[in-house]
């Protein structure tokens, strides 16, 4: 058992500290408060007279101390109108200020969440030892996956009544994970702690000498915050378009991303295109002086190159990473009105600044958040959560709410009151992209799909590996390279770094230029499909929005799968001293270093490279395309390839 510390140097200063706000799930028999009272003494949260006051308490109750005691001081103070939120509750990590959220009624929270209230980075989802993974479990699973939360820490509590044995933590630890992974959720780390005992807390614990992973502590301080606004790519949802002597001045407020003076951009969902001509501010400025680009947050007024006609509602983009044009969207709502939700009820979406009438055309999962299981209903009631699709009366701009959560979160209106509020998951039906007239038709294979089929025995697919350098992207393709090609198939692989040697070698790794390698990628790879191979795609691809592009590119039998492997891994297999050179900043804008990777959110398949061996990766992509129909069986040896 380790001696409780105090974890006070904050050695990062202020500015460099992120925020991550964690939500905490978990049965509160299963050691919460406990855990919550330890890590705020842990991290200096607590003053040492509060403490001694309630070390007194229990001495004079005669009852041992417990840290939960903490919490429930805490919770009667704040009763008395006294101090902390406990839903709330603010401590820092050595690089972190943490946000936890004690997770109170499912019902309200979800409201939080869905609605835009609340939102959580990041989740700790806390399991009893001796208990092991209960309905209970499997529920917060559920609704962290509902709350669309893409890390989770699984904290199993309570080691010292199953004496800390390995063999019990490993059975949880692959259960939960097993199952969350069917979620879609990434389990960052599972961790064996005694919270009442101070093990594996912020210390490691003496007594689970077999565990290598982070403390509690130290998965909280490696959670990644959400991604900065001026990150995401640009955003301006128009507000409105005043004409000013004979200019046309168009103004809004930057959501995402940047933008500068003579950019291209466009506007969805019409797919006008223009040049920024100017950045009109107030009072004008000296020539010369005014500003040159705009970041994430500020309100924008611009001018165009050219006279094109656009109206509230649109919103401005860059050209390769833009919108949709959505006409229909499947949203998960959290309804709010007295009035059921049904099928052919009409209501006014609002998303960004745009206001459209929709109809509900479809309602699948229901979920009541009291039971948090979700049922096939025909209506969803007040207070209740359930996914529906909404056609729209015309097009507008949208994103899904993981590409980016200003354009994915819509408001609905009913009765002229604001029933609801909701995630776009993603678009179901969009506006055909408008086509330059170039006189082209696609001439057609003289050979039919149905005989490619024969010979090679599989369908036409796009594999699309996606993850850091370094990840296993390339070693596993390869090897499925191999193994389909043995059975007589007929594999192609389409590698970022092999075609930036030619075809794309006019393309850097700027946020436009991957994208564009991306939907080049994309387009051979879907006119390869086309012809009946099975493309196997390893790039980068760190950009959401250009993986979800590529994804409308390629349309049926797309299969994004993410090869994760932690950083720091990565980098130690490093063949190429990439990143060794990025950090020396030898090369800039490297991913993983000082360039983002956007995880996706739902992948088809999650590879973690740290945890399987090349053929736990190969056989899992295998047998996702034998479940999708692509091949009939995993083929273990060329002659079981068989259709
Ligand atoms: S993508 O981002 O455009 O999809 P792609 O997979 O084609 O990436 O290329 C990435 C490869 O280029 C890496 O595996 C690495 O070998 C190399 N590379 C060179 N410079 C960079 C950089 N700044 N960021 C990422 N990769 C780089």
């Amino acid at each position: 058992m380790s001696a409780p510390s105090n974890v006070t140097a904050l050695p990062v200063a202020a500015a460099d500290r992120p925020l991550v706000r964690i939500v905490i799930v978990g049965h509160v028999d299963h050691g919460k408060s406990t855990l919550i009272g330890r890590l705020l003494h842990e991290t200096g949260g607590i003053t040492p007279q509060k403490l001694e006051s309630l070390r007194e308490i229990s001495a004079r109750r005669g009852m041992p101390f417990e840290w939960s005691f903490l919490l429930d001081s805490l919770q009667a103070e704040r009763d008395q109108g006294i101090t902390i939120d406990t839903s709330q509750i603010r401590f820092r990590t050595p690089s972190r200020d943490i946000i936890l959220i004690d997770a109170p009624g499912h019902a309200e929270f979800l409201r939080n969440m869905i609605t835009g209230a609340a939102q959580a980075d990041a989740a700790l989802l806390l399991i009893d030892a001796a208990e092991g993974v209960r309905d209970q479990t499997r529920r917060h699973g559920y609704l962290l996956h509902l709350l669309g939360v893409k890390q989770v820490a699984v904290v199993v509590n309570k080691m010292d009544r199953i004496g800390f044995a390995e063999a019990g933590f490993r059975a949880i630890e692959n259960e939960i994970t097993a199952y969350l992974g069917d979620l879609g959720l990434r389990v960052e780390v599972v961790i064996p702690i005694s919270a009442r005992e101070g093990d594996g807390v912020s210390q490691a614990s003496t007594r689970a000498p077999w565990y290598r992973g982070p403390t509690v502590l130290a998965a909280l301080d490696n959670f990644q915050p959400a991604r900065a606004a001026q990150e995401i790519a640009l955003r301006l949802p128009v507000q409105a378009v005043y004409k000013f002597d004979d200019r046309r001045i168009v103004a809004g407020r930057i959501e995402t991303g940047a933008l500068a003076l003579g950019d291209e951009v466009v506007f969805q969902p019409s797919g006008k295109t223009a040049r920024v001509r100017s950045i009109e501010v107030w009072p004008v400025p000296a020539p010369g002086e005014g500003p040159t680009s705009l970041a994430a947050g500020q309100p924008a007024a611009i001018t165009l190159d050219r006279e094109i006609f656009v109206e509230r509602g649109e919103v401005l983009s860059t050209p390769a990473l833009r919108p949709h044009a959505a006409r229909q969207l499947r949203v998960r709502v959290f309804w709010l009105a007295d009035e059921p939700l049904e099928i052919g009820s009409v209501l006014i979406a609002r998303l960004a600044t745009s206001e459209v009438r929709a109809t509900v055309s479809a309602i699948h999962d229901v979920i009541d958040p009291g039971h948090l299981s979700a049922f096939e209903g025909r209506r969803i009631e007040r207070n209740q959560v359930g996914e529906i699709e909404l056609t729209l009366s015309r097009p507008i701009a949208a994103d899904p709410y993981g590409v980016n959560p200003r354009t994915g979160r819509v408001a609905l209106e009913f009765g002229g009151r604001i029933a609801g509020g909701g995630l776009v998951i993603s678009i179901v039906k969009r506006e055909a992209a408008a086509r330059v007239e170039r006189n082209v038709t696609a001439v057609a294979s003289a050979v039919a799909a149905q005989e490619r089929v024969a010979r090679y025995r599989h369908h036409g697919a796009v594999v699309w590996l996606t993850g850091l350098s370094g990840s296993g992207k390339s070693t596993i393709a390869a090897e499925l390279e191999r193994r389909l090609f043995a059975a007589g198939g007929l594999p192609t692989l389409l590698d970022g770094d092999t075609l930036r040697t030619g075809l794309n070698a006019d393309l850097g790794f700027s946020e436009a230029d991957r994208a564009e390698n991306n939907r080049r990628l994309g387009e051979i790879a879907k006119f390869l499909k086309g012809l009946g191979h099975v493309v196997l795609v390893a790039a980068v691809s760190p950009s959401a929005a250009a993986r979800a592009r590529v994804r409308e590119i390629v349309g049926e039998n797309f299969f994004e799968v993410h090869v994760s492997a932690p950083l720091e891994l990565c980098e130690q297999r490093d063949p190429k001293g990439l990143y060794a050179k990025a950090r020396a900043g030898e090369i800039k804008g490297f991913t993983g270093i000082d360039a983002p990777y956007e995880a996706p959110a739902a992948p088809e398949l999650l590879i973690e490279t740290d945890r399987l061996d090349l053929a736990g990766g190969v056989a899992r992509v295998e047998l996702l395309l034998a479940n999708a129909g692509v091949l009939a069986v995993p083929a273990t040896s060329a002659d079981d390839a068989v259709i």
